[in-house]
């Protein structure tokens, strides 16, 4: 004969409060919430997420009985375990961070390179170069005044290729729509978080040299 709803519903009740029984007490996450107050009534120990008569409620829910009170507690151990670890990769993120800082230091500056001579550059015009690397492109900009600037191409939000616009003042980053201050290379508008690095150059005779790159936070 098969078991009648309400006995089979009882019967799942006293199955979750073996987790009270001393045997398990202490193991991490099956302990029981009440474990240091009065044991539950067996109706609280388990109840569904929506009140349902007992018996009408699916079988499924049933066969996959939760003991929210147990679902929800968090031992200390767990607890603590979880500031442990949030706290090791904070201190680990500083100490990346710190180290590439460090190891940025102490790279010799780089040998100056001879980019392009005057004639090659007319006024509102732009030039693509190479510096320090060869990996490393950079854009020599002359405006309209003959004023020399140089600033890295690439992006300072995901590292997009930037294309300067004379005419309106601005470099634009064609990937999400990020602005940079033509002169001063200074972001001004959508996700850059960082001006452009600039490249400073120097005039000798006829020819413009890079000399270093000077990377910005502000
Ligand atoms: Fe330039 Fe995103 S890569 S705005």
């Amino acid at each position: 004969m098969s078991e009648d709803p309400q006995s089979r519903y009882e019967r799942d009740l006293e199955l979750d409060r073996r987790l009270e029984s001393s045997e398990r007490e202490g193991l991490t996450g099956t302990t029981g919430a009440s474990i240091y107050e009065p044991p539950l009534v067996p109706d609280q120990a388990s109840l569904p997420p929506k009140s349902v008569e007992p018996g009408e409620e699916p079988r499924w829910r049933r066969d996959f009985a939760v003991d929210w009170p147990e679902d929800n507690y968090v031992a200390r151990r767990d607890f603590v375990k979880f500031l442990v670890l949030t706290s090791g990769a904070f201190v680990a993120g500083q100490g990346w961070i710190a180290a590439q800082s460090l190891i940025k230091s102490r790279r010799p500056s780089p040998s100056p390179r001879r980019v392009a001579t005057l004639s090659e550059i007319a006024p509102g015009s732009v030039l693509v170069f190479d510096f320090p690397g060869e990996h490393d492109p950079c854009l020599l900009i002359r405006t309209e005044s003959g004023e020399l600037l140089a600033y890295g191409q690439k992006c300072t939000h995901l590292s997009c290729a930037v294309v300067p616009r004379l005419a309106e003042g601005v470099i634009h980053c064609p990937c999400h729509e990020g602005y940079f201050d033509l002169l001063t290379g200074r972001n001004i508008a959508g996700p850059p978080p960082r001006p452009l690095p600039k490249v400073v150059v120097e005039v000798r005779g006829d020819e413009v040299w890079a000399i270093s790159v000077e990377e910005r936070t502000v």
